[in-house]
């Protein structure tokens, strides 16, 4: 029996030295002094068979054995105790930085746009999206069947064509606006109206929901001079100081005269590379409000005239310097990787 615990105390002593974490540490408590089937334990239960003078004897001993090793145990556990901290918190560690999130690039250019309009003047608007055939284009004297009409490239909603004010369509410009304010009576009118417009195109340079902004202005003895002092004070104000607006005759059926607006180069200063035509961008539409389309808003021509511009929201800030996206569709993608950049 006492070599049994000697050889015991010699083992436990191997074992004890290749311990190397609290784990292999609780285990080898087990292995010794578990209650079940401990080593030593085993050993204490044959002392009953044992005569009163080598249970004292061999009992003395084993007490002391097993002090040791609960000593021993207990010490380690101590010297382990650094690793049973796994869970506990490092108040001085970094922390976690939280992504932060930014305004979409078109919300962005929207909140641009607006500030520098309202900044002169002109009310933000939003007219529907699920606009009637008559105020985008009926109203804009674009009767039904005008070949004008193809320009638009129009999603038709598919129901009944419904009542005096005709089929029901996704508004493929922001035009179909105007007539609606008019419609309000207040005058003078110095309106922005800025919204999503859907028409049938789709490529790089094209996406078949988009924005635009317009803007209508109705007074009496508004002229292009108007017009040109606004353009130019957009020019300067959301392309830079450097900045110059010019108009060029062009063509639609809701202003006349109408004009093709174009913003000076940024990148030449207006001396012509490849990124402009001979020095100038092209940005979109303008004119003087057509006769007709006053009196479909109910205003006399001969007292009210007026100016109105209509432009793509996404196409105007990707002509701001350094900014060239090679798909306009990658705005709509909702990939972070490119959203992150702007
Ligand atoms: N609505 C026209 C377009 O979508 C632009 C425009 C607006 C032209 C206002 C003249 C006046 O192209």
């Amino acid at each position: 029996m006492k070599d049994k615990l000697k050889k015991l105390k010699e083992n436990f002593q191997k074992d004890f030295v290749k311990i190397s974490d609290l784990e292999n540490l609780n285990n080898l408590e087990i292995n010794y002094l578990g209650r079940k089937a401990g080593q030593l334990t085993n050993i204490l239960r044959g002392l009953k068979d044992l005569s009163v003078e080598e249970k004292k004897e061999v009992g003395q001993l084993a007490n002391q054995i097993k002090n040791e090793i609960i000593e021993k145990i207990e010490e380690a556990k101590n010297n382990f105790s650094g690793q049973s901290m796994v869970g506990e918190i490092d108040v001085t560690l970094p922390g976690i930085p939280v992504a932060c999130g930014h305004l979409h690039l078109v919300t962005q250019a929207i909140r641009e746009i607006t500030d520098i309009f309202e900044g002169i003047g002109f009310g933000v608007r939003r007219y529907p999206e699920v606009e009637w055939d008559y105020y985008a284009f009926e109203a804009l004297n674009m009767p039904p069947d005008h070949p004008a009409r193809d320009e638009w490239e129009t999603f038709f909603i598919d129901n009944k064509p419904v009542g005096p004010k005709g089929q029901r369509v996704l508004t493929p410009h922001t035009s179909s606006g105007q007539v609606r304010e008019m419609e309000k009576g207040k005058l003078p009118i110095r309106m922005m109206n800025i919204s999503k417009c859907y028409r049938r195109q789709i490529d790089v340079s094209h996406a078949p929901m988009f924005h635009q902004f317009e803007g209508l202005l109705i007074d009496e003895n508004v002229t292009i001079a108007h017009l040109k002092g606004t353009l130019d004070f957009f020019a300067k104000q959301f392309f830079g100081p450097e900045r110059k607006a010019r108009i060029r005759p062009f063509h639609f059926k809701f202003t006349e005269p109408s004009f093709e607006v174009d913003i000076s180069c940024g990148l030449c200063g207006g001396k012509g590379c490849k990124m402009c035509k001979a020095g100038w961008l092209e940005l979109g539409g303008a004119g003087m409000v057509h006769p007709n389309v006053l009196k479909a808003g109910g205003l006399d021509p001969k007292k009210y005239s007026g100016f109105a511009f209509g432009w793509g929201v996404e196409r105007t800030y990707m002509m701001k310097a350094g900014l060239s996206i090679p798909d306009i569709r990658m705005l709509y993608q909702n990939d972070l990787r490119f959203l992150n950049q702007f």
